[in-house]
């Protein structure tokens, strides 16, 4: 079933000095089955949503319905039932570990879930494996003594062994190597035609998004700036760049040049339609 979030408001600290509102009055779906991607600056609220569609943070107003039901309202019991259907990966992997062995860490989901021994250790296997790291090297590791690149793909691991129809993933390649990211998003897009799982994906990495997700919600001081189709988002050029997002390469040269008088039509939204465009002018 899809999510539907409405009027959403998150305050962190209220009525104290130190009160923040994170979240003003957000409002949209997340259709069934797809992959949709939030982007925004630093500190525009993208993780403080994340965790409110989680059921981690519990927002000062709205709704998130999700399997029908508002969230919003449910008891920290019911919730610990609900975060077994919609899985977050943190930010930060330290967020999340917190077992000794690589093995625990990752079985923690699937152990909760009451799956039996060879379930959980065929769960731990496959996603120590779908993330990139070697089953047999790294089962009896100590989490304290791996690497960040390591400890990220650990803490996807134990996601992913959760086999949850809805993911929500913080900045899930944020410090993996070139080839740890293309494989990561390649895994994630596999899972999605396989399973129909529905991701949620926050990414700084706009050609990253471009490329996987259906649709993208850029958040912009809490509120919900701009969204829509990557094609269509992309030749907002100015609403972009006015929100700090880093547009494509591409899009960044048609706008240079036009700076300097080219009138080269800036509503392209990929790198061959550009070329093309340039050629044209150069052509005559
Ligand atoms: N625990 C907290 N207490 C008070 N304010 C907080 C807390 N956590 C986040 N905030 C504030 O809420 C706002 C949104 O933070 P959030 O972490 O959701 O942003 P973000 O878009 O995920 O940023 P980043 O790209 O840096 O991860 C920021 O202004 C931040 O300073
Ligand atoms: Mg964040």
């Amino acid at each position: 079933m899809p999510i539907t979030v409405e009027k959403l408001n998150y305050i962190y600290q209220p009525n104290t000095p130190f009160e923040q509102t994170a979240l003003r009055q957000i409002s949209f779906t997340i259709n069934d089955g797809e992959i949709i991607g939030i982007m925004g600056a630093s500190g525009s609220g993208k993780s403080t949503l994340l965790q409110c569609l989680n059921g981690l943070l519990r927002p000062a107003g709205g709704k998130i319905i999700l399997d029908g039901i508002d969230i919003t309202k449910l008891s920290a019991r019911e919730l610990n039932q609900i975060r077994r259907r919609i899985a977050l990966a943190f930010q930060y992997p330290e967020q999340q570990i917190f077992e000794t062995r690589v093995y625990d860490e990752v079985a923690f989901g699937p152990r909760n879930l009451g799956l039996d021994t060879g379930e959980v250790e065929k769960r731990v296997q496959k996603a120590l494996i779908d993330t990139g790291l070697n089953y047999d090297y790294f089962k009896n590791k100590e989490t304290a003594s791996l690497s960040s690149g390591e400890k990220r793909r650990v803490s996807l691991a134990g996601v992913l062994a959760l086999k949850a129809p809805y993911l929500l993933l913080d900045e899930p390649t944020a410090g993996l190597d070139f080839e740890g990211k293309v494989a990561l998003i390649n895994h994630l897009t596999d899972i999605n035609c396989q399973y129909q799982t529905t991701i949620v994906l926050v990414s700084h990495d706009i050609n990253q998004l471009v490329s996987t997700c259906s649709r993208i919600i850029i958040l912009h001081e809490g509120q919900l700036y701009l969204e829509g189709y990557p094609g269509d988002l992309l030749r907002n050029y100015a609403a972009l760049k006015a929100c700090g997002i880093e547009v494509p390469t591409f899009q960044e040269l048609i706008y240079r040049l036009n700076c300097r008088g080219w009138d080269l039509n800036d509503s392209i939204s990929s790198l061959p339609e550009a070329s093309r465009e340039i050629g044209k002018k150069i052509n005559g």
